[in-house]
């Protein structure tokens, strides 16, 4: 007789999200898997990689592979960086910190919420070498969202995130059943000045109630010049899912865009990204980088994004999950499996290097690669 297996390690990173839900309370939970109402966006933008088929090709020669590409001008060992993710204490004590040196151990980059339950400036000191990102909510007080700004060039942030999907927290609903809040001790501790850092004490999501009072939902087009006067750092636009959009942040100075619904946690049935990405690639024509997330769990979904014409992804809850089964282990242990899976991928659809990835590879895409370059 066999023995019956008591504990299985994740092999994949749909795995990860059982061994996590094992480990966390509902609170932390729910706040990490969930989607907007029915969730609809959040299951739409996986289902959506899996019904693109890939046209491999053969008799490539690929006994030498080479996943790794730049990313604003750094080197990155894989197109693969951590998506900006709030409160990673309420995973493991380490926290952001372990998260920064995953990435680092990894060869790629982190991008840093505004929301971290950690200062920004110990999350860009435990990455050492390696480049982070800030990712950036605007509060209503300018002043405050400035201090922000300056805080994180100061810090050694290498490009600011903004994030324009949120002008006010999409309704999870499982977090007002749990009335979402922070466990004791934890802060958004970039923020401090305001409201202590602490959530607002209500009868449903403290985190929507938050977003409601502290953070400025009258943000426009224009205010991309505002930070770029108040910046000299790159600037990413995350959050994008149209061509029009996406050239008016171009036009306005953004020097890549992030083709994001915010993983199906704001705007419930918005168009899931992998069929947004290629408009706005087109529209982009080159002028900017273009990344997307949502959904990203295999090796192909990375190759799919790529053939589009997405410079790399963005890995948002397998992050999380990662973190919660074991530190900063647990975070490299997700993205070595999707390294893994994507070194696989390439060979067998016939890519040695990520320029090899392109649109001829999608069955229901052109025959011929995208006019533009890959951005
Ligand atoms: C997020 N996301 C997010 N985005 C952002 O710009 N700032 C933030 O603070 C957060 N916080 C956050 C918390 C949690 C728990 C999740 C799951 C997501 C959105 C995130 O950057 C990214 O767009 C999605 O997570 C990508 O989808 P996947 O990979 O989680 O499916
Ligand atoms: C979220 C916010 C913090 O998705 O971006 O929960």
């Amino acid at each position: 007789m066999t023995k019956k297996k008591t504990k299985s390690v994740p092999i994949n990173l749909l795995e990860l999200e059982a061994a996590a839900r094992a480990r966390l309370d509902d609170n932390a939970f729910d706040y990490y898997a969930s989607g907007a109402h029915d969730e609809l966006t959040l299951r739409e933008n996986r289902a959506a990689f899996e019904r693109i088929a890939l046209r491999y090709r053969v008799l490539v020669d690929v006994s030498r592979r080479d996943p790794s590409t730049e990313v604003l001008g750094a080197k990155v060992s894989m197109p693969v960086l951590i998506a900006p993710t709030a409160f990673h204490r309420m995973a493991h004590p380490d926290g952001e910190r372990a998260t920064a040196r995953a990435a680092a151990h990894a060869g790629t980059l982190m991008i840093n919420s505004t929301l971290s339950n950690t200062p920004m400036e110990e999350v860009v000191l435990a990455a050492g070498a390696a480049p982070v990102w800030f990712q950036l909510y605007v509060y209503k007080d300018r002043g405050e969202t400035k201090a922000l700004v300056e805080r994180a060039e100061a810090a050694g942030a290498r490009a600011l995130v903004l994030t324009v999907d949120a002008p006010l927290l999409g309704t999870r609903e499982r977090d007002r059943r749990n009335r979402f809040r922070l466990p004791a001790g934890l802060t958004v501790a970039n923020m401090t000045a305001v409201g202590k850092g602490e959530l607002p004490d209500v009868a449903d999501s403290g985190l929507a109630a938050y977003f409601a009072t502290m953070l400025d939902p009258s943000i426009t087009f224009d205010d991309l010049s505002w930070l770029k006067s108040v910046t000299t750092l790159p600037l990413v636009v995350k959050g994008v899912v149209r061509a029009d959009d996406a050239a008016r942040c171009v036009a306005a100075g953004a020097d890549a865009v992030v083709v994001s619904n915010h993983g199906g946690r704001q705007l419930d049935t918005s168009v899931a990204t992998i069929r947004a990405l290629p408009e706005v690639v087109d529209a982009i024509g080159g002028r900017a980088e273009v990344y997307v997330d949502g959904g990203v769990r295999r090796g192909t979904d990375v190759l799919k994004a790529l053939a589009y014409g997405a410079r790399a992804v963005l890995l948002g809850r397998p992050v999380l999950y990662g973190l919660a089964l074991d530190g900063q282990r647990g975070v490299e242990r997700a993205l070595s499996i999707l390294r893994e899976e994507l070194d696989l991928a390439m060979a067998l659809a016939g890519c040695p290097d990520v320029a090899a990835i392109t649109r001829d590879l999608l069955a229901d895409g052109p025959s011929e690669p995208a006019s533009g370059q890959r951005r």
